[in-house]
C-alpha cells in the first residue's frame, strides 16, 4: 500500500490525476493538500470525495506545519501545486513567488525530514522560454521569460540542488501545454471553448502564430505516473504530445467543433514577453518506453463535449471573481 502526497489536486492536472490515480491502482491511498485559490475546485473531485483511501486536505504548501503534520509516514509526493497562468503572473508576480517557489522549498525541506521515497517536481516545458526552431533537450540552458515561468525555474532546480546536496530521490518532469476535463476557464483552449458556447469573442494575442505544442491531460498523467516508477532519480524529463498547433489553428478547431462562425475571432493586444514557441525534444522518455496514447483530434472532441455537457461545472466560474479579472485583461466594458 503506496501513500501518495499530492499538492495542488484541486487544479486541473492535480484532480485528473487523482482521478487517475484510482482508476489505475486499488490499493493506494491519496492524501490531496490544497490552498483552493481561485483555481481550485472541489467540484473536480466530487465523485472520489468519500472514498476512504482518500483525503482532502485544505491548506497551503508554504505552511510548514501542515506539511509536516502530511508527510510523516508518506512515500511519493507529486507536487502540482502553483499558480500557473502566465497572465496573471504579469499583473501580479508576488505569489507565483511564494508558492512555486518558496512552497516547494517548504515540501522538499520536510521530504527531506521524513526520507521519502520519491519526489516529483512538476515543472514545465516553459522554464526553457521560446525556441524559433529545433527543440529543447533536457539539458539545455534555462531561459524563461515570464514571472510564473521564472518561478517555476526556481523550482525546478531547487529540487535538483536537493537530488544533488542531500542525495534525495527527486525526478523532474517538464511538460508542454495540457487540454482537457476540468481546466480553468482562462487557460486559452477552455476559455475559447466556452465564449464560442455563450456567441463571445474569442481574444487572440498579438497575430495568433504564437506555436504551442499541446497534450491532453491524461496522457500527462501517464507520463507523470510512468516517470515516478521508471524514471532515474535526480533526471529531468520532457513530456509533450507531438502536437504543435499555432493559436489560429486552435482557435478554428474549436469553432469548426462548435459550429461557430469565424466572426467570433477578435484580434487583440499581445501579452507582454509573449513566446513565440516552445518545443521539447521528448527521446528521452521515449527510450523508457512511454508514448501519448491520445490522437490529438479526437481528445480535442472529448474536451469540446465535455464542456459542452459540463456547463453547470464552468458557468459557476465565469462569473464573480473571474468576470472582474476578465474585464480587467480585456478592458471589457
Ligand atoms: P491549476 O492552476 O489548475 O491548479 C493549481 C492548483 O494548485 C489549484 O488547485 C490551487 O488551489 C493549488 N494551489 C495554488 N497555490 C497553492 C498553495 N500555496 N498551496 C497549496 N495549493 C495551492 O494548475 P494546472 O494547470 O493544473 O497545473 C498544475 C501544475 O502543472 C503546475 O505546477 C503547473 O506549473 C504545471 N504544468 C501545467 C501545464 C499546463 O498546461 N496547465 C503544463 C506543464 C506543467
Ligand atoms: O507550456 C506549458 C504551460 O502552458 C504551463 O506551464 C502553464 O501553466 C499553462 O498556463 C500554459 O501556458 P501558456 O501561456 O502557453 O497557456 P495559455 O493557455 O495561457 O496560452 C496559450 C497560447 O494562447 C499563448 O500563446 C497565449 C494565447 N492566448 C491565451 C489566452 C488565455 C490567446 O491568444 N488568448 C487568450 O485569451
Amino acid at each position: 500500500m503506496k501513500k501518495y502526497l499530492v499538492t495542488g489536486g484541486a487544479g486541473f492536472i492535480g484532480s485528473n490525476y487523482i482521478h487517475y490515480l484510482f482508476e489505475k491502482y486499488s490499493d493506494i491511498q491519496v492524501i490531496n493538500l490544497d490552498k483552493l485559490t481561485y483555481a481550485g475546485n472541489l467540484e473536480n473531485l466530487r465523485e472520489i470525495e468519500n472514498r476512504p483511501d482518500y483525503q482532502f486536505v485544505e491548506g497551503d504548501i508554504c505552511d510548514e506545519k501542515i506539511v509536516d503534520d502530511l508527510m510523516k509516514d508518506v512515500d511519493y509526493v507529486i507536487n502540482f501545486a502553483a499558480e500557473s497562468h502566465v497572465d496573471r503572473s504579469i499583473g501580479s508576480p508576488d505569489d507565483f513567488i511564494k508558492t512555486d517557489v518558496y512552497g516547494t522549498f517548504v515540501l522538499l525541506e520536510s521530504a527531506r525530514k521524513y526520507k521519502i521515497k520519491k519526489f516529483v517536481q512538476i515543472s514545465t516545458d516553459e522554464v526553457y522560454g521560446s525556441i524559433e526552431k529545433g527543440s529543447f533537450v533536457e539539458t539545455d540552458p534555462l531561459m524563461p521569460s515570464s514571472p510564473y515561468s521564472a518561478s517555476k525555474s526556481g523550482a525546478d532546480r531547487l529540487a535538483y540542488s536537493y537530488f544533488v546536496t542531500y542525495d534525495m530521490p527527486v525526478l523532474i518532469t517538464r511538460c508542454s501545454n495540457n487540454f482537457g476535463q476540468y481546466q480553468y476557464p482562462e487557460k486559452l483552449i477552455p476559455l475559447f471553448i466556452t465564449n464560442a458556447i455563450e456567441d463571445k469573442k474569442l481574444p487572440i494575442y498579438g497575430d495568433g502564430k504564437n506555436v504551442r505544442d499541446w497534450i491532453y491531460v491524461l496522457d500527462h498523467c501517464d507520463a507523470v505516473d510512468f516517470i515516478l516508477h521508471n524514471g532515474k532519480n535526480g533526471e529531468v524529463y520532457n513530456i509533450g504530445g507531438g502536437n504543435e498547433r499555432n493559436n489560429l489553428e486552435i482557435t478554428e478547431l474549436i469553432l469548426n467543433g462548435l459550429g461557430k462562425s469565424k466572426n467570433l475571432m477578435t484580434f487583440v493586444e499581445d501579452r507582454l514577453g509573449h513566446d513565440r514557441r516552445y518545443s521539447v525534444d521528448c527521446r528521452k522518455l521515449e527510450s523508457l518506453g512511454w508514448r501519448p496514447k491520445y490522437e490529438f483530434s479526437k481528445a480535442m472532441d472529448l474536451t469540446i463535449d465535455w464542456y459542452k455537457n459540463n456547463q453547470w461545472w464552468w458557468k459557476k466560474i465565469k462569473s464573480g471573481e473571474y468576470l472582474d479579472y476578465y474585464k480587467k485583461q480585456y478592458k471589457m466594458k
